[in-house]
């Protein structure tokens, strides 16, 4: 007979169940981990990478979809890479930042990246003594001359496609230029995603996602990605458990779920993206489109040399500017208006009212954020249906 009391059983975890090696990840919800004995609890305290002690710190579900996502990052070079998983693209960008960056440094970095990591940077950055300034990357005479009056550049800090311009920034040049004045760069790959693009291949020190986007896919759960080379991780992993911007194990594992069809809907998202996009050119309400896989687009041959094929997103102006670009939102039936991208189904946005609302508006203007600026994220439905959406929105002006 069970000694243990009634109260006692029903609080004890049972450590007798056996079993075969689960087919599918599971969800490790658990905050702490056990020990047999004192001696175990010592030796993985002093070598965590042999055992998990703490979730904050690392949980077997992060870790299995970490790895994975590093796997991508990395593949075609033999550099040995590690991720971290955060509770948001926000958090893992802080996390990276904040590792990196002391007072006095200077941050350099383009003005069309997403609106809340110019604001992070603005805001929250400046706070601990950290300027950052603005340029366009692919300016080779004014970069260096911006090297030369401010040595304490630390760090360049990039999108591309950017968010939400499209502009693509040639990351083999940006990071010769980066080493040659030894300053580290940092690629937020989340438009393109490792399907179409890996920044490490050319170099790059950092990659940053918003698995929040593409690499979930289904718009069901927030979360963010830090990768870099292993001889960052100590640096990086004692920021991480300190900060404590760490993904849930149930978040890692939607996200796990998602990553499985990353190949499939990015080969989706592009080819209805550039259908869309060369529609919209044609289109006689539209003024003009920015879709870095359309010949007419500035970094067209950047993005032809970088990119796989061109992802999902584009961006466009209604003619007529941002009073016809409201009346064109309020008209679509298929497509949502709703503040995020890379979901499976279409999404329409207004930078300059919503995921830009707080970035200067001269500084927004020029980097190409212009007050009627409409940005899609292409999902995956049947093109026709898109095509039909927005030619009855554009024709109802
Ligand atoms: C390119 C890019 N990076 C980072 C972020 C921030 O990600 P999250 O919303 O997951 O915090 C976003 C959000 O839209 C984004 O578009």
């Amino acid at each position: 007979m069970n000694k243990k009391r009634l109260e006692t059983l029903a609080v004890q975890e049972n450590k007798e169940i056996r079993t075969t090696r689960p087919h599918i990840l599971p969800i490790y919800a658990t905050s702490s981990f056990s020990f047999e004995n004192i001696e175990e609890g010592i030796d993985v305290f002093s070598k965590p990478e042999e055992g998990h002690l703490y979730s904050r710190f690392a949980n077997p579900t992060l870790d299995t979809v970490a790895l994975k996502i590093a796997q991508l990052e990395s593949f075609g070079t033999d550099m040995d890479v590690f991720c971290l998983l955060a509770n948001s693209g926000m958090s893992a960008i802080h996390c990276l930042l904040a590792s990196q960056l002391k007072a006095g440094d200077k941050v350099l970095t383009h003005g069309n990246i997403y609106g809340g990591t110019t604001e992070l940077l603005k805001k929250v950055f400046s706070q601990f003594g950290v300027t950052t300034l603005f340029s366009d990357l692919n300016d080779e005479s004014h970069l260096a001359q911006l090297m030369k009056a401010n040595p304490e550049i630390k760090l360049i800090y990039f999108e591309t496609p950017a968010n939400p311009t499209l502009a693509c920034i040639d990351i083999e040049k940006i990071v010769a230029f980066a080493k040659s004045h030894n300053v580290l760069t940092v690629a937020d790959n989340t438009f393109a995603t490792p399907m179409l693009q890996r920044p490490f291949s050319y170099g790059v020190d950092f990659v940053l996602h918003s698995t929040t986007k593409y690499l979930n896919g289904h718009g069901n759960g927030l979360g963010g990605a830090i990768l870099a080379n292993r001889k960052h991780y100590d640096n990086l992993w004692a920021h991480y458990k300190l900060i404590g911007p760490t993904a849930s194990p149930f978040e890692a594992w939607n996200l796990n779920n998602g990553l499985k069809t990353l190949a499939l809907r990015m080969e989706k998202h592009s080819s209805n993206a550039l259908s869309v996009a060369t529609f919209l050119e044609n289109h006689p309400n539209v003024d003009f489109v920015n879709y870095p896989g359309l010949p007419s687009h500035a970094n067209h041959e950047i993005a032809k040399k970088q990119m796989a094929s061109f992802g999902g997103m584009l961006s466009f102006e209604v003619k007529g500017g941002f009073e016809a670009g409201k009346k064109f939102m309020n008209e679509l039936r298929l497509c949502s208006l709703a503040p995020t991208l890379g979901n499976t189904d279409t999404l329409v946005l207004h930078p300059a009212s919503m995921s830009h609302l707080h970035i200067d508006r001269a500084l927004r203007i020029q980097f190409g954020i212009t007050d009627g600026l409409i940005r899609l994220s292409v999902g995956i439905e049947h093109e026709d249906d898109i095509k039909s959406d927005l030619d009855k929105a554009l024709t109802s002006q």
